[in-house]
């Protein structure tokens, strides 16, 4: 693999994101060779820890997510890691952290290219993109900015902050991840759609009834709650996770597979998406709010959750395109809290086909995002011995061995980030429509809000609010996944 010289900055070096995911990622990538020599990694936060503490937490990293480790890979890896106390607040700050950017830069040779990660509370993203502008600390190379969720909080924000960054950065070089981009299954979604003729030439709206995304959290809020009160399931999941997921299935077939190409058809898809109105929202979006048990808090009861708080940890709702393969298809997702099991899965159900054995199920292709990971299709046979019909599935299944094998989202994107390429990263114009979308849905309840209308409550370690059953456009429809 190809080294890749650069200083990179990673704002929130303490964070928990850095050390679970960042950490272990750069690890990975350091042993395939893409980051060896010529790299060095600043972490910063306020708490004032040195070099060396920093390196340590580095380490015990790789050691939570590694069953084995070659001690001198990394020491030697840990040995590029270095520690700056910064308040991303303070303006002079940043002339500290040039310098020691340029200094490192010298050190390592790493010709002038700089990578910038916000992997912080996104109520900073604006000031440090300000920041990075207003006191030069791009450099002479490559310059690429990695921005985590949420890319704002409405589309009003989300361009306000697009456009500090567009400050310093081109539109190429910005990175704003999603790190279900990064999930094997997901990248599975055009491979599996473009290459099978049995499955690509039924991919379109004479075929297709309906598709279901779920993404199902089994936790509550646990500490969170402070940050989810500002955010919600919608904001949390919706405009970003579920979005991409739909757009993946739902675009045109792209001319090719290099990001351009993969842009385009998702531009081309998102051009076409239905906003619904006010009457389209009440008919088909629940939001819901988990109630406590025994065991457990509701979610009113959840620390730093306002006791009559209307944020909604359950959403269930319908997507729309009026173009593409599965134009005016119904696509419904749903994703909440405090679910029956962590569950994040795909149901493209096809249409019942009339036939001389009367009664058929109707097929359906499922594909399992996580935990486990697989596809499955059903079809159908004839029963062995009594007349009739009855379901099978197909399976794909990855054996133990490879499902070790497979990197983590974060591995993959951020290798994607040092080789530059954005085909798994958000644009700019998706993330557009996304917001528009959000915003109108956002907009309604706020106005439900208004006449005391509050979210549907549902008891915990179910499947969500029963009202989330009645969403569907006809009453043949149903949730595939129970
Ligand atoms: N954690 C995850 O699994 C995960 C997954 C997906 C996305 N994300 C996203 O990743 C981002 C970070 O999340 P996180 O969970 O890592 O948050 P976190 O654990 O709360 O870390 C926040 C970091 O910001 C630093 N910080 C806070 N205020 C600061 C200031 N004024 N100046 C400089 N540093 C400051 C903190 O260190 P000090 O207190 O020492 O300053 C800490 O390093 C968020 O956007 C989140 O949505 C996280």
């Amino acid at each position: 693999m190809k080294n890749i010289p650069v200083v990179m900055v990673i704002f929130g070096g303490s964070g928990d994101l850095a050390h679970r995911k960042l950490y272990p990622a750069l690890f990975n990538l350091y042993e395939q060779g893409l980051i060896h020599d010529n790299f060095a990694i600043i972490g910063t936060a306020r708490r004032p820890w040195s070099h060396e503490y920093l390196r340590e937490q580095v380490s015990d990293a790789v050691h939570e997510t590694h069953s084995e480790v070659n001690e001198n890979d990394l020491a030697a890896f840990a040995s590029h890691f270095y520690y700056q106390s910064h308040d991303v607040t303070n303006v002079e700050h940043y002339e500290t952290l040039k310098n020691l950017a340029q200094e490192l830069d010298d050190r390592y040779s790493a010709q002038g290219n700089r990578l910038f990660y916000l992997a912080m509370a996104p109520r900073f993203f604006e000031q440090i993109a300000q920041h990075i502008n207003d006191q030069n600390l791009t450099s002479t190379g490559f310059n690429r900015i990695v921005v985590e969720k949420p890319f704002g909080r409405d589309l009003a924000s989300a361009q306000e902050l697009n456009e500090q960054i567009t400050a310093s950065f081109s539109e190429d070089d910005i990175f704003r991840i999603d790190h279900y981009l990064g999930k094997e299954m997901v990248q599975n979604i055009l491979p599996l759609r473009l290459t099978n003729p049995l499955i690509k030439n039924i991919w379109n709206n004479v075929n297709i009834k309906n598709i279901q995304v779920t993404l199902a959290e089994h936790l509550g809020v646990e500490a969170r709650g402070g940050y989810y009160e500002t955010s919600g399931a919608l904001r949390d999941m919706v405009q970003n996770h579920i979005f991409q997921i739909i757009t993946l299935l739902a675009m045109p077939e792209p001319k090719d597979l290099d990001s351009k190409s993969i842009h385009a058809a998702k531009q081309e898809l998102l051009s076409s998406l239905i906003i619904p109105d006010e009457k389209e929202i009440a008919q088909h979006f629940v939001r819901g709010q988990y109630l406590g048990s025994d065991m457990t808090f509701a979610y009113l009861q959840e620390p730093n959750v306002a006791p009559d708080s209307n944020t909604e940890t359950f959403v269930a709702g319908e997507v729309k395109f009026k173009q593409g393969p599965l134009a005016e298809v119904p696509i419904y997702f749903r994703t909440g809290k405090e679910m029956r099991e962590k569950k994040n899965r795909i149901d493209i159900v096809l249409k019942h086909m009339s036939n001389q054995y009367g009664q058929a199920h109707s097929n359906n292709i499922t594909i399992i995002i996580d935990p486990d990971m697989q596809i499955f299709i059903t079809i159908n046979g004839k029963k062995i011995t009594e007349t009739g019909i009855r379901r099978e599935n197909l399976g794909y299944l990855f054996s133990a061995a490879e499902q070790e094998k497979i990197p983590d989202g974060y591995e993959r994107l951020l290798h994607d980030v040092f080789v530059n390429d954005s085909t798994n990263f958000t644009h700019w114009s998706e993330l557009k429509s996304y917001w528009k979308f959000i915003d109108a849905i956002e907009a309604a309840w706020q106005r439900e809000n208004k006449q005391g209308k509050k979210p549907e409550q549902y008891l915990p370690y179910r499947m969500g609010p029963k009202a989330a059953n009645q969403i569907f456009d006809s009453a043949t429809e149903h949730w595939i996944y129970e």
